[in-house]
């Protein structure tokens, strides 16, 4: 596990509890996040699964506050980022802490990067936006930063439009835009998502080797659990808008509590896995109009009992440093 960075604070930045987002949709309302507890400490590369659908990305966007609403709305928990509620600030604070004291990261690089202007003249304005610099000093950090992400010939790459790079360059480009703005904590969301697995893992060693120099914190979002267990410091598991497991990322990864993390895990290829071996799991996550009552994982969970059904399972400590919401736990 040498890729772990583990200079960690036991401190949270941040903290989130009993978060709740619903979406109006012609249907009905669709209870899309149902969060009990999520806290990242400072220094701490977190690694968020799930499968699609989970609410992932919708856990990052509200943690910015960046929900549309309508449809969304944030019905009820806390988000503390340095023990300030995101979600009661004043607008005029958000934006001041968007940026500065957090960044995101977002799942589709081509979008989130304008194609008509160069590469230089976005992660410079990015600069420009927080800190007052002049536009030779903005781009000599901008240089920087591309070269803090690996990318060869950062002035050559300044120059260039995001059309001009691969998909995995201007990933890397995301990333050096998400730290160009010195914030304490990143929330990358899917940066990888259509790369390979070794592209995942280069990047959050990247990270993990930026975090080494600068003590940024990281959340990082993905869906491949073998890449997160191995590189994060601790990973939680989503499964229809809930937390069903939080554990020491090497931990996890050699020994799943919950159902749904074994399934995650035996669903891997056999090489990135040797954890207990469980049936892969056959179905769909449930509709978030319609989230059966008690675990939201009964329909499919092998093991499912009675009670399982009766009852929703409270996310509860199984072990040192071990969260999980399974009756069957422990
Ligand atoms: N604007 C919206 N209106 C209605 N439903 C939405 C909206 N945005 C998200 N949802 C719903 O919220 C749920 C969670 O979506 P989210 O994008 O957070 O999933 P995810 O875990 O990030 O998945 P992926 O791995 O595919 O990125 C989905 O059921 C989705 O349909
Ligand atoms: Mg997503």
């Amino acid at each position: 596990m040498s890729e772990v960075v583990s200079d960690i604070s036991n401190r949270p930045l941040l903290e989130i509890s009993d978060l709740k987002v619903r979406f109006q949709t012609r249907d009905g309302l669709a209870h899309v996040v149902d969060l009990e507890r999520l806290s990242v400490d400072e220094g701490e590369t977190f690694g968020l699964a799930g499968e699609s659908g989970a609410g992932k990305t919708v856990v990052a966007m509200s943690i910015f506050r960046l929900i549309p609403s309508p449809p969304g709305i944030i019905s009820g928990g806390r988000i503390l980022v340095r023990g300030r509620d995101v979600l009661s600030m004043r607008e005029e604070d958000l934006r001041k802490m968007r940026g500065r004291k957090m960044s995101m990261i977002f799942q589709d690089p081509m979008s989130s990067l304008n194609p008509v202007f160069t590469v230089g003249q976005q992660v410079t304005r990015v600069i420009r936006t927080h800190e007052r610099l002049s536009a030779r000093e903005a781009e000599e950090k901008a240089a920087r930063a591309l070269e803090i992400v690996k990318l060869p010939d950062p002035g050559g790459t300044l120059r260039k439009y995001p059309h001009e790079l691969s998909g995995g360059m201007r990933q890397r480009v995301m990333i050096a835009m998400g730290l160009s703005c010195g914030a304490e904590l990143l929330v990358a969301d899917e940066p990888t998502r259509g790369l390979d697995v070794t592209i995942q893992a280069g990047i959050l060693k990247l990270l993990n080797e930026i975090k080494r120099e600068t003590g940024m914190t990281v959340l990082f979002i993905a869906n491949n659990l073998g890449v997160l267990a191995r590189m994060c410091n601790r990973v939680g598991v989503m499964y229809a808008g809930r937390i069903v497991e939080i554990g020491d990322g090497a931990d996890v990864f050699r020994k799943p509590a919950h159902p749904y993390t074994m399934a995650l895990l035996a669903a891997l290829p056999r090489a990135e896995t040797r954890s207990e071996k469980l049936a892969v799991t056959e179905g769909f996550p449930p509709d978030p109009l319609r989230i059966p009552p008690g675990c939201a994982f009964r329909p499919r969970c092998p093991r499912a009992a009675a009670r399982c059904e009766a009852e929703r399972p409270q996310l509860l400590e199984a072990g040192p440093g071990r969260l999980v919401a399974c009756h069957l736990a422990g």
